[in-house]
């Protein structure tokens, strides 16, 4: 027999999007002016055919410069009142958008009240339908003129931070009730500075912890400064978590898969535990830790997504009972698969959810799940052809075409429940 499995009441159930992924014509930040420089790339194109040969069959061709430059994106800016309708058939009561931090000050302490205007029109558009605004203050982009400073290496990156955020704190006031100041932290040092493969490319291990320190005080200047313009607002991170498996439970591979949850899913949470008001996770896979072969990836038992992270549900179980120390709610503030086919993405649903509820029975405070993400969209140096989307984009026509796990996502929200 079947088990229904019900979520807590005033449960929150969302999708998330960023602005540079969805909005289109971002004029004044630094991906902007990188991917223009860097499409033409044929190291990524070689990557890509040897990854899967039927990606080559995607519009717009994954190939193809149009693919590595954002563009239009999904034309959100425009259409928003459109996907926040897609929101309602959703049966969604929240919803997960940044802000464009360059958009607000396109130059040095100049700031737009035009778009300043534009994203509380967009918040007076959810809530006319019910939908609860989460709203992040910086999704990885920056704006050119801070980036030319040196964005966040800059000694004063946390106070350049802190005066936009102030901005936008007195401008909405409690319009918006949920804050996220930060979206993963982690994942924007180590790309930027530490792979280098996102802009602005640099490899330079001193930078990337310089970085993370400033991170660390911008978030808590931001903290400070929202609640000295809302004082009810819950302000929160939505930090990057990733299960670590030990590989055959080696001694050597426990070791070490202790000290990457500790840096990569704790570190950052401990530095601002007095910080925040909820803490939020972005979570998609697991990796196995194989010393000293890399085996990133390479779990030929378990599934993997189209951008080849391996799918591991119960991996939020362990990290969620982890969490359980701040003694803080939880917000899943991301979770999704990159699944162009779309065979996958209901079940992966379903599965990171079982697994939710599981902590949930067992004292986790988990308060809402947003999958990422609503549309298909830019996804960062990969361009657009990994499809995330609930919602499949046509980037010619920009038609939204809900995909089936649009129609089961939407089942699941409107019963609070899952069935096992
Ligand atoms: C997360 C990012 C988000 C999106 C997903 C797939 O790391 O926060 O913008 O790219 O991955």
């Amino acid at each position: 027999m079947n088990t229904i499995l019900k979520f807590p009441n005033n449960f929150l159930w969302g999708t998330a999007t960023s602005s540079h992924q969805v909005e289109g014509d971002n004029f004044h930040n630094d991906w902007r002016k990188w991917e223009r420089e860097t499409a033409g790339d044929k190291s990524r194109e070689a990557k890509l055919k040897n990854w899967r040969q039927d990606f080559l069959n995607l519009k717009p061709s994954p190939l193809e410069n149009e693919n590595y430059i954002s563009g239009r994106a999904c034309d959100h800016y425009r259409l928003f009142e459109q996907d926040f309708d897609l929101i309602k058939k959703l049966n969604n009561n929240a919803y997960r958008f940044s802000i464009e931090w360059s958009r607000i000050e396109p130059e040095d302490g100049e700031f737009s009240q035009k778009e300043i205007e534009h994203y509380k029109k967009m918040v007076a558009a959810l809530k006319r339908r019910g939908i609860t605004p989460f709203g992040t203050l910086c999704h990885f982009t920056l704006p050119l003129w801070f980036s030319l400073k040196g964005g966040w290496i800059n000694k004063n990156a946390p106070e350049y931070f802190e005066r936009y955020v102030g901005k936008i704190a007195e401008s909405f006031g409690n319009e918006i009730g949920f804050w996220i100041t930060i979206n993963e932290p982690l994942v924007y040092a180590s790309h930027s500075y530490f792979s280098a493969q996102w802009p602005p490319q640099e490899k330079n291990i001193l930078k990337t912890i310089a970085i993370i320190k400033n991170l660390i005080k911008a978030h808590k200047k931001a903290y400070a400064v929202i609640h000295n313009f809302n004082k009810s607002a819950r302000v929160g991170i939505a930090k990057e978590v990733s299960y670590f498996e030990a590989y055959k439970n080696k001694f050597l591979n426990r070791t070490l898969s202790w000290l990457f949850d500790y840096f990569w899913n704790r570190y950052f949470l401990d530095k601002i535990k007095d910080f925040q008001d909820f803490i939020g996770i972005n979570f998609y896979r697991s990796d196995i830790i194989d010393y000293p072969k890399n085996r990133f990836n390479q779990n030929k038992n378990k599934e993997v997504s189209d951008l080849g992270w391996e799918i591991c549900p119960e991996g939020i179980y362990h990290i969620l009972k982890k969490l359980k120390n701040y003694k803080k709610p939880v917000y899943i503030t991301e979770n999704g698969i990159a699944d162009a086919g779309g065979g996958k993405r209901t079940k992966f649903i379903i599965d990171h959810l079982k697994w939710t509820h599981k902590a949930i029975e067992e004292g986790a405070d988990v308060r809402g799940y947003f999958y990422w993400s609503l549309l298909d969209n830019f996804e960062w140096d990969k361009g657009f052809w990994p499809r995330f989307g609930l919602v499949e984009v046509d980037y010619e026509t920009l038609g939204r075409k809900p995909r089936q796990s649009f129609y089961d996502y939407a089942k699941i929200c409107e019963d609070n429940a899952i069935t096992d």
